[in-house]
């Protein structure tokens, strides 16, 4: 292939030694990002005041080139903190798929999709989206472990949980349940707050979501041909009856479940990878942990539709559950639109306040946590012995990991 050259200048850090704009050669540059990956920072031994390089003297395949692959073995404590994250990625892409058979771009439940439609029309194709991310991270960090001489996770034999009898779930079995959840909501709380669990704090959601579905259950329950009303026609929730109304909660509560997945993932990865000894396993950790934050600030956007006029205030018919108006309680705490993360108590409360992830010590959101939230959310309900006692290990294999906080 004919190779391609930039035409745009780049700019490039050169060794602070250096007081000329002379394009470094190639070597040069794989000197200073090797020397960015040994030391784990963009600042240390490298100077900012970068030299100028005319990019065009750089092909894209030089600057492309891929950095050499680990291929010693891994360490006991990274595999088994890459063990963990493949465990958590086999749950998080179970869960998904249940929601992307009914509720996905090409799922099989009119009903459903029209009501997770409510929360956004592109609703269907997040959730298609998200799906696939999981499972590409799920088959990533197995065959990365393989690749580098390590066990890989196999859950198959607990896929023993039954499926929604609606139409559209295929009737295999399932490593999760979505059928009977306990959303756990403070991090909707935590999120708006200048206060930091890893500090201390303690949050409660601004309502509960207990032993609600966040899939139909089945078609008698909720016709999969059930008109939903549509939002966009300004439709106010309190208006929602029987199935519609019923179908809607459902939908309602797999948004808030979708945002707490994800703000476990959130706060999961940055707890793998402060303990990574490999720059390349801290690679893998940082970089799909950003993808889980990414998706946990999308539904966290989605779920606040669900408390805003005109969706909010529905009542399920069958549990009595209402989703409230948030935004009729006039606090920072509860304000649907403020989704992006308010500054917080960060390291020590004598330093300012820092809008970060939160929390991300091992004790509150390391391995052991986030399976102890999975369990609370009843996510695992009617797994086997044999399960808890395998994800328990590894969980306690993951966070028993020196380094990290
Ligand atoms: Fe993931
Ligand atoms: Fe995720």
């Amino acid at each position: 292939m004919k190779e391609k050259k930039f035409s745009s200048s780049v700019e490039i850090a050169k060794p602070s030694d250096e007081s000329t704009t002379r394009s470094p050669s190639e070597d040069n540059v794989q000197q200073q990002w090797q020397k960015v990956v040994r030391r784990r920072s963009f600042l240390t031994g490298i100077s900012l005041a970068g030299a100028s390089v005319t990019a065009g003297a750089l092909s894209l395949k030089q600057l492309s080139a891929e950095p050499a692959r680990s291929s010693h073995r891994l360490s006991k404590g990274d595999a088994a903190l890459l063990r963990f994250a493949a465990a958590v990625e086999l749950i998080e892409a179970d869960l998904w798929q249940q929601y992307n058979e009914l509720g996905g771009v090409q799922g099989g439940n009119p009903a459903y999709i029209a009501a997770l439609s409510n929360l956004d029309g592109d609703m269907p194709q997040y959730i298609a989206d998200n799906t696939d991310d999981e499972i590409s991270h799920a088959a990533f960090l197995n065959a990365y472990l393989i690749s580098r001489g390590a066990e890989p996770v196999d859950l198959d034999a607990f896929r023993t949980l039954p499926s929604s009898q609606a139409t559209g779930a295929k009737d295999i079995g399932r490593l999760t349940n979505l059928l009977d959840l306990n959303v756990d909501l403070s991090w909707y709380t935590r999120y708006r707050s200048g206060k930091n669990p890893d500090l201390g704090a303690q949050f409660t959601g601004p309502f509960d979501i207990d032993h609600e579905p966040g899939i139909p259950l089945n078609d008698s329950d909720t016709p999969p041909n059930t008109a939903i009303p549509s939002a966009s026609n300004q439709t106010p929730g309190s208006s929602f009856v029987g199935a519609a109304a019923r179908m809607q909660a459902i939908a309602n509560t797999a948004g808030f479940h979708f945002a707490f997945i994800e703000q476990g993932g959130s706060s999961l990865y940055p707890t793998l990878a402060f303990k990574a000894t490999e720059p390349e396993v801290l690679r893998v950790f940082v970089s799909i942990g950003g993808v889980e934050i990414d998706h946990f600030s999308l539904w966290h956007d989605k779920a606040g539709n669900a408390v805003a006029q005109p969706l909010a205030l529905l009542k399920d018919p069958i549990t009595g559950l209402t989703f409230p108006d948030l935004n009729a309680l006039h606090s920072e705490l509860d304000q649907t639109n403020l989704i992006l993360p308010e500054p917080c108590d960060f390291i020590s409360k004598d330093l300012p306040q820092c809008s970060v992830i939160r929390p991300t010590t091992t004790r509150n959101g390391g391995a052991v946590a986030t399976i102890k939230a999975f369990t609370d959310d009843l996510l695992f309900k009617g797994q086997s012995d044999g399960f808890f006692t395998l994800i328990n290990r590894l969980a306690v294999e993951a966070d028993s990991v020196p380094g990290g906080f």
